[in-house]
Order: C-alpha cells, then structure tokens, then sequence
C-alpha cells in the first residue's frame, strides 16, 4: 500500500513509542507494549509484567495504558499530525487497549504544546514547599481531567480532607502481607528497569506530632541505607479523580485524564505523588466515594504541590522489549 503524507517513519515510530513508554505506570511495571506502523500505534495492556496482587490490578494496568495512549496522542501532535483513538476497539481482544490512527488532520495545538513536560514529568514522592497551589492553577488541572471526561475532586472541605487522610491511614494498615512484599521487590537500589530506584522514594516521612503526613512510604517497613527522614509539608493539596463509569473503558479514560493533568502540572511548576493505598481495598474504595458531593469513582488519590527537589528520572524496560514496528 502506498503511504500517505502523514505516514510515520522508522524515526518517528520510535518518537512515538519512546513517549507511550515514559507515562507514569503502576509501581513502574510499564504493563504494556506498542505495535506501530507507518499508519497507526496500538498500545497492549501486558497484565503478566505487572502481576501485582491486589485487587485493583486490572484498574490499574488499564490506568498506565491510558496515560500512555495520552502521550502518543501529544507525540503525534508534536510531529503535526492529527490522531483518531479507539478504544477498546476489538472485542475479541480486550488486551488491546487502544488504537490510534495517525490521519492528515490539523494537529490539536493543545496537545502539541504538552510535548515538552512527557520527558519532564515526574513522580515526586519529596517534601513539597509549603504552599497551596493557587486557585487558578487549580482550575487548569480540573480542567484538563474534564476534557478527558473526568472530574477532579479538589478535598479543599475540612471534614472531607480528614476523612480521606484517615482512609489513607486505615488502608496502609489494613494492606496484607504478600502486597507489601510484592512492593519490596519492586524497589531496587539500582537501576533496574521495571521497579522504583530507592533515590525516587523520597525520604521517609518524619511524623509531626499524631499527624502522619498524607505521602505514601512505598518501602514502609523495609530498612533502606541512606534514605534519610524529614518533615513533610503539614497540608499538602489533595484531590481524587473520579470518572462516571468504572470499567476498563472509564480506567483508559482515567489514565488519559491523570497524564493530561499531570503535564499540564509539570508545565505549571507543579509536581504530583500519590497515595492510592485507599483505592487498592474494595471496601475502603467503596469509602473514598462515598461522600455528599461526590462525583463518581475514585481511580487515584493525587498529593499536588510545589517541589523543593527535582527526582531522577525512573528507568524504563529497554524499547526494544515494549515497542514492535511492523511494515504495512
Ligand atoms: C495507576 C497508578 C497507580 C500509582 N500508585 C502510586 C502510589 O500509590 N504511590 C506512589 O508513590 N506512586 C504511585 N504511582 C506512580 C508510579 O509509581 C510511577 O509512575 C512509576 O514509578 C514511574 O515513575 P515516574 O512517574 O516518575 O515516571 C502510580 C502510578 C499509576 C499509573
């Protein structure tokens, strides 16, 4: 077949895929893999390379895809090409999540304009300043979440912020064994390239007082050298992203609405952890929505403020391992 103007090649293919691979993914287990032709990306959930046990694994391989077909959607517009997305497009295969079809269209300027902060962005699990973000930035971020159909519950209620801290608290002792020693063995003191170097963990929170900070300790329990201890930021901004539906089509949704959020953030200064502990437990997820203005169901927690460090990057797979081109 003879290839259209908008076509992709080998190097743009590459640009594409190294982009999908940089999205944030569940305890950095990249869940997924890429198949790119001239004409189109599909992007794979691939549950096996994740196998977390807990019982929102599903949800959350289906969350780091869709943050993933977000940034092919900014990569694709960033080589001023137009891109229409299928989601689950084949019901005989529901392991493909995604395709993307890369067409002539005028490429989104919005999109194009995030290009610059999928390389930059970062999990930042550090003590933030102690400043809340300002209403306006705070607009921005909900906004981006609605133009993936989702909504960002902003915890600004007192009786609210405290309810969902104590849901924090609850879920991380309520996590069973095997979760917590999957979640060891994903933390590396090296670089290895699916799991959490111990310099992203940040250091471990100093408590203040009765109040332990709202930041998830990913190594709680484990003894690491060299981690240090610190006072983090007393009340950090947190909000929930909530989405009207709750199945994988509303997760994909879900992953779009995080990284179109978090880009956004990064270009704004702002960096984002997180602290889904809650949201791993049925009941206690069952807890975090049910609230008086509630908008729908939680898939993550966000912790959002303005860093004192700027993190490493965390290593990926090698592309070769999650990336397959494939001549039309
Ligand atoms: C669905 C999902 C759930 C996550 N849950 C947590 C979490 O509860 N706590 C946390 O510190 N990071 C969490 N993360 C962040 C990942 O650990 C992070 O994206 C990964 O380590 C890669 O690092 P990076 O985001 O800096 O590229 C989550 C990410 C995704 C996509």
């Amino acid at each position: 077949m003879p290839h259209t103007a908008h076509a992709l090649d080998t190097q743009a293919q590459t640009m594409v895929a190294t982009a999908a691979s940089s999205a944030p993914s569940v305890l950095n287990a990249q869940p997924w893999s890429f198949v790119t032709t001239p004409a189109l990306v599909e992007v794979y959930a691939e549950p096996g390379s994740a196998s977390i046990p807990t019982p929102s694994a599903a949800r959350d391989v289906r969350l780091s895809c869709g943050a993933a077909v977000f940034n092919i959607r900014v990569a694709l517009a960033r080589l001023g090409r137009g891109a229409r997305v299928s989601v689950l497009p084949d019901p005989e295969n529901p392991l493909l999540v995604a395709r993307v079809e890369v067409t002539g269209d005028a490429p989104d300027p919005d999109l194009d304009a995030l290009y610059p902060w999928v390389a930059d962005r970062r999990t930042n699990r550090f003590p933030f300043r102690d400043r809340a973000l300002p209403a306006g930035v705070l607009a921005l971020l909900h906004d981006a979440a609605a133009r993936e159909g989702a909504t960002l519950r902003l915890l600004d209620g007192e009786p609210e912020y405290q309810r969902i801290l104590t849901l924090i608290r609850k879920a991380t002792l309520v996590e069973e064994e095997p979760v917590r020693e999957d979640r060891a063995a994903r933390i590396s003191d090296g670089a290895a390239p699916a799991s959490i170097p111990v310099g992203n963990l940040g250091p471990v929170p100093r408590a203040a007082g009765p109040d332990v900070p709202p930041v998830r300790d990913l190594a709680e329990g484990l003894d690491l050298p060299g981690r240090g201890a610190a006072a983090f930021e007393p009340r950090p901004d947190l909000a929930v992203l909530e989405t009207p539906g709750d199945d994988p089509a509303a997760w994909i949704a879900a992953g779009q609405a995080l990284q179109r959020l978090l880009l956004e953030a990064t270009g704004h200064g702002v960096a984002a952890s997180f602290a889904n502990q809650p949201l791993e437990d049925p009941d206690l997820r069952e807890d975090v929505s049910s609230s008086a203005a509630h908008y729908g169901h939680p898939q993550m927690v966000l912790r959002l403020g303005y860093p004192r460090v700027r993190p490493p990057a965390t290593p990926r797979r090698p592309l070769a391992e999650v990336h397959r081109r494939v001549e039309e």
